[in-house]
Formats: structure tokens, sequence, C-alpha cells
């Protein structure tokens, strides 16, 4: 075994999988979810989420990362022919490709938003502002396709640099940098908020429990949340995972990454919202929470420009942690499968998904209500994008969820996990039966998208989906044990 492709310290797998775990997925989506859902609520579906789907999802994945020690494409050709498995399951690697290549197009628009308004802190220029003019600074930077494409190419180039260093120089040692610093910081912020805002109002909000206030759409985007935050589906974990060593626990690895990444997305829930009812300002504002209601919060408050800044450091560094972890599996494919050095492998992933990036920056300005994207699909490309990210990630999901659960054997699970007869009963349970029924939901989150089509498009993915299993499963069963 080459162990220049092993994490140097035992710590860093659980480093690097919080990293990517902790993104704009906790500091953006999350509250604005939670917002947009009743609070409390949304709060149970998710932890229930989290344990039930998630977390045997993730340890399915680690697992396959390991067990393979390859890239996820590779690592599946390689796990298929061990096991004599169709070589269907492939799909595993090449969908979270392609959903790690969509994810971080728009992931680092989306960073480059946070980019522009750190620049607006460090330079007051928000001071004192009120809610039109943050509403007109937002709309501002969503209409300048120019500037959002200069962010966008800030954000990608410097994660890139990161991961083109490799993963002992560039990751192990970026990351064990910026994660205990991102700690430091969001506690920083935590404790500005409870001295500033009103934290009770927040804590109010967020744990009030009215089950009447969740509808199934909020369902649905607990679970989707669940998985995305997880970093699942991807590819990315699973990359990270085939350089973990071979001793720690998977168990307590697994639960540890879902019990920070909870934390944080609730710690900076608190924070948000604390600042939000402070400054007297609605919770549901969805996307535009932290772009305007956040920094017309910060504009409000006492030494806010600073305390502003210091927010839109952490949002920039939580989100560079995600985006490497997108681009580390479709490199080491590309290093894997070509004669390519690593450097020219990053190289070619970042330019793709910036050429990618484009469509989100224009959809929200020169391509917002006339494209090629509105004439053949009637929505934007970022639109589009985010739609097939729907399908393609729960897919993955699924599949490492039937792979891990029903074409590896009991004892190499076992050999594995390392852990006690009756949690790994339990695991095995959650894995081939309630995972997959967790994430099969998640698909009716492009539901509403597909209106009229809904009947005929639901029969059609049930046929397509029992053809599929019954070839990837029946072959299995044919596999020698
Ligand atoms: N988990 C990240 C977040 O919450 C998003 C992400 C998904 C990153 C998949 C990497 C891989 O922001």
């Amino acid at each position: 075994m080459n162990t220049d492709n092993i994490w140097t310290h035992k710590g860093t797998f659980l480093l690097a999988a919080v990293g990517s775990a902790v993104g704009l997925g906790n500091l953006w989506r999350f509250p604005y979810l939670v917002g947009e859902n009743g609070g409390g609520a949304f709060l149970i579906v998710y932890a229930i989420s989290v344990f039930a789907v998630g977390i045997p999802i993730l340890i399915a994945e680690i697992m396959l990362g390991r067990n393979s020690r390859r890239s996820p494409i590779m690592g599946m050709r390689f796990l298929t022919r061990c096991h004599n498995a169709s070589r269907a399951w492939e799909a595993i690697g090449w969908l979270g490709a392609i959903s790690a290549l969509l994810i971080l197009s728009f992931y680092s628009v989306i960073s480059g938003w946070a980019l522009h308004y750190l620049g607006q802190m460090l330079t007051g220029a928000l001071k004192a502002a009120g809610p039109v003019r943050l509403e007109q600074e937002y709309a501002a930077l969503l209409a300048a396709p120019i500037t959002m494409t200069v962010y966008h190419s800030l954000f990608l180039g410097g994660c890139g640099l990161l991961v083109g260093l490799g993963i002992h120089r560039g990751l192990e040692n970026g990351l064990r940098l910026l994660m205990p610093s991102l700690l430091v910081i969001l506690l920083v912020v935590l404790f500005y908020a409870a001295s500033v805002g009103d934290m009770s109002a927040a804590a109010d909000f967020l744990f009030r429990f009215q089950l009447s206030d969740l509808s199934l759409a909020g369902w649905l985007a607990a679970l989707g949340q669940s998985f995305f935050t997880l970093s699942l589906g991807m590819g990315a974990i699973m990359a990270y995972g085939a350089y973990m060593s071979g001793e720690t626990s998977l168990t307590t690895t697994a639960f540890t990454i879902a019990l920070v990444d909870t934390s944080v997305a609730l710690l900076a829930g608190l924070a948000i919202f604390a600042l939000v009812f402070g400054a007297g300002l609605a919770p549901d504002e969805g996307p535009g929470l932290m772009f305007v209601s956040l920094p017309l919060a910060f504009a409000a408050m006492p030494a806010g420009s600073l305390v502003g800044a210091i927010f839109f450091v952490l949002v920039l560094g939580a989100a560079a942690s995600s985006a490497i972890s997108l681009i580390e599996p479709v490199a080491a494919y590309l290093v894997e499968r070509f004669p390519l050095s690593r450097a020219a492998a990053v190289a070619l992933v970042v330019a793709l998904a910036w050429t990618l990036g484009l469509i989100t920056v224009v959809s929200f300005n020169l391509w917002s209500s006339q494209s090629p994207f509105h004439d053949l699909f009637g929505r934007s490309g970022f639109e589009v994008i985010e739609l097939i990210t729907y399908v393609t990630l729960p897919l993955g999901g699924l599949l490492v969820a039937l792979f891990a659960g029903w074409a590896l054997t009991r004892t190499e699970s076992m050999k594995e996990m390392h852990s006690r007869e009756p949690w790994l009963k339990l695991w095995r349970f959650l894995v081939r039966f309630v995972a997959p029924t967790g994430v099969a939901f998640v698909f009716l989150r492009a539901l509403p998208y597909i209106e009229g089509y809904t009947l005929p498009a639901v029969g059609a993915a049930v046929i397509v989906g029992a053809v599929a299993a019954s070839r990837l499963l029946g072959r299995q069963r044919d596999a020698p044990r």
C-alpha cells in the first residue's frame, strides 16, 4: 500500500470531512430553510433524517472509499470487479462527478457574493445603511455579471491552488490551519450576537415545536438538506475516505461529523437570528437572509462592520473547505485514469466548473428572463443546474446505500466497521431499507418543477428504477459468496 496517499495525521480525515460538511449549507441555507419552514418543527424532521438517512449513508460512503483506496469512479470499478457485480454500479462514481462539477459551479458563484460582502464590510461601505440601500446593494450585485465573474474566478482559483498543492502540502496543511480558525470565529460571532442581539427570541424561534407549521415541502427540504449538508452523494466523502487510515472507527467518525455539522448549523442559526431579531427584522427572508437581513443587522449594531467582516471570512473559509472537497474526487479520477499531473488535473476541473459557473452568473442578469434554457426548459440556467442536482445527488446516494447494504457482505462491513453486533445490525437495516426509502423521497423535490408531467414522470421513474434495481441487484445475487 502506498502511504503517500494516506493522510499523515489520523485526525485529518475527520477535519477534512467536517470541512466538507460545514459550508454554505450550514451558514446560508440551513438558517433560511428553518426560517421559511416554521422553526423547531423543521429541526425535528431534520434531526431524524440526519440519523436515519444521513449517518448510514455517510458510513457507507467512507466504507466504499476506504475499501477501494481509489477515486470514486475508479474505486467503484475496482469494487464491482472484486464483488463480481454489475459494472453499472460505476454510475455511483459518474453521478458523483457530475453532481460535484455542477454544484461546484454555482457554489463558487454564491461564495463570490460573500467575497463581495466581505469587501463591503471591510471598507465600512454599508455602515448605517437602511433596508432600501441593502436591497439595492444585493440587486446591484446580482445585476453585474462582470463583477460576479471576477469574484467567482477569485474564489475558484484560490480553492484550485490549495487542491493543486497535493493532499499533504495543500489539503492537509490548509485544513489544519483553517478549521480551528473557523471554530474560533464562529464563537466570536456567537458571543457578539448574544451580547448585542436578541438570543432568547432566536432560541425561541429555533426550538419552538409546531408540527403543524411543517408542509410536505418542508419535510422534503429537511431531507434534502440533511443530505446536502453532510456532503453525501457526490463522492466527496468517498474520495477523502480513500486516504483514511484503516484503523479509525467508521461509526465514531461518522457520528462526530454529523454532530459537529449539526452543531455548527445550530450555532450559526442562533447567531444569525439573534442579530436579525435584535435588529427587528423578519426571519423568513429566504436566500436573502445572509445577504440582505444580516448585513442590515450588522449595519445597525455597534462595531457591526468589523464583526460583519469576520463573519464573512467564516462564510468564505467554510465554503472553501467544502469546495475543495468537490474538486478532489474529480481531479483524483483524472490523475488515476490519464497521464496527467495533479496540477493539470485540478486546472481542468477548475476550468470546467468555472465555465459552467458562468451559466449561474448570467442567470441573475443577462439571461434572467430569456435564454436558451428558458426556451428549452422554461426556467433559468441556474435553476436547470439546480434541478439536475436534485436528481443526480439523491440517485448517487441511493446507489451508495444499496451497494453498501446489499453488495457488500456482512463480514466485509463488519471488518470495516469494527463495531459491535447490535449497531452493525441496525446500520445494515438502515442502509438497506430506511435510507433508500428516505432518499427516494428526496426525488419528490423535483416534482414541483415538472408539474404537468408529474404522473408520467413518476411512472417512468418507477419503471426505470425497478429495471435498474433488478439489473443491479439480480446480477449481484448470482455472484459467488
Ligand atoms: N456540505 C456542504 C455544505 O453544507 C456542501 C457540499 C456538498 C460540499 C457536497 C461538498 C460536497 O455547504
